[in-house]
């Protein structure tokens, strides 16, 4: 059986010492965590994350990468640089980039083969809005967004991916999914992924459920068969309340 993969989406929270101060406080307590626990804090806080982290079991992710290795792009980071501060992770296409900052399927396309190119492991972000699955159209959706955003994503590059089904109804809403309405969309996805990489490559993929998992929903979610971990907006910002989330699978106790 998977593991999970927990990562936290810090968004653009927590000054450099509010980082530090968080970071102190969260590690001991995940420190035998038996899943992955990543955490995705801002460009400025990446720097002491990586160091506060060396030698634990915590992971530090950027949230956001551009497509081309360096040149004239005022304000953005090229993933290159990213690696050589020694980050492993970044969120791709998450829907407040795709809603506020243009982003779209071939951008997000563009900045995933960009991080693998550059050996980073990118959580690539999908889901539906609200008025998309009220007007029956999740999965046309679903299907556009993997269609275009992995169109030349090879199968070898595909191990190193993490995918985020996350509706963006449930993101910051405190409204979350229900362990079903969760599992079958996230079975939907891995089925789009089985018809282009085949099944032993769709079943290895982990694809995580994000919107307003916290403490208390997370251990329904995390039992479901095909949720593989989570994408925690706000509960990450707590570190009791992330390591919670990261305790509460398996839930027999049993690490
Ligand atoms: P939320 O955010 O947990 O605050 O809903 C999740 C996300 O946007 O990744």
């Amino acid at each position: 059986m998977k593991n999970k993969i927990i990562a936290g989406n810090w968004k653009m929270n927590k000054t450099r010492a509010e980082a530090e101060a968080l970071l102190k406080e969260l590690l001991p307590l995940v420190a035998d965590a038996a899943n992955t626990v990543i955490v995705c804090v801002p460009y400025t806080d990446l720097y002491s994350a990586v160091e506060l982290t060396r030698g634990t079991n915590v992971h530090v992710g950027a949230q956001n990468c551009h497509w081309k290795e360096s040149g004239a792009f005022t304000g953005e980071i090229a993933p290159s640089m990213l690696k050589e501060l020694g980050v492993e992770y970044v969120v791709i296409g998450h829907s407040e980039r795709r809603t506020y900052f243009g982003e779209t399927d071939g951008t997000v396309l563009a900045r995933t083969k960009a991080a693998l190119a550059a050996g980073l492991k990118p959580i690539v972000c999908i889901g539906e809005t609200l008025a998309e699955r009220q007007s029956g159209r999740m999965e046309e959706v679903l299907t556009r967004q993997v269609t275009e955003g992995f169109k030349d994503v090879t199968a070898e590059q595909l191990a190193d991916v993490i995918v985020a089904y996350e509706p963006v109804w449930a993101i910051g809403t405190g409204v979350t999914a229900t362990d079903e309405q969760a599992n079958s969309a996230i079975k939907f996805v891995r089925k789009l992924f089985a018809d282009k990489y085949g099944k032993a490559a769709a079943d290895a993929l982990y694809i995580q459920y994000g919107g307003s998992m916290n403490d208390a929903n997370a251990a329904g979610l995390l039992a479901m068969s095909d949720i593989d971990g989570g994408l925690i907006g706000g509960a990450s910002l707590v570190a009791a309340k992330f390591a919670a989330i990261v305790h509460s699978y398996p839930s027999d106790g049993k690490r």
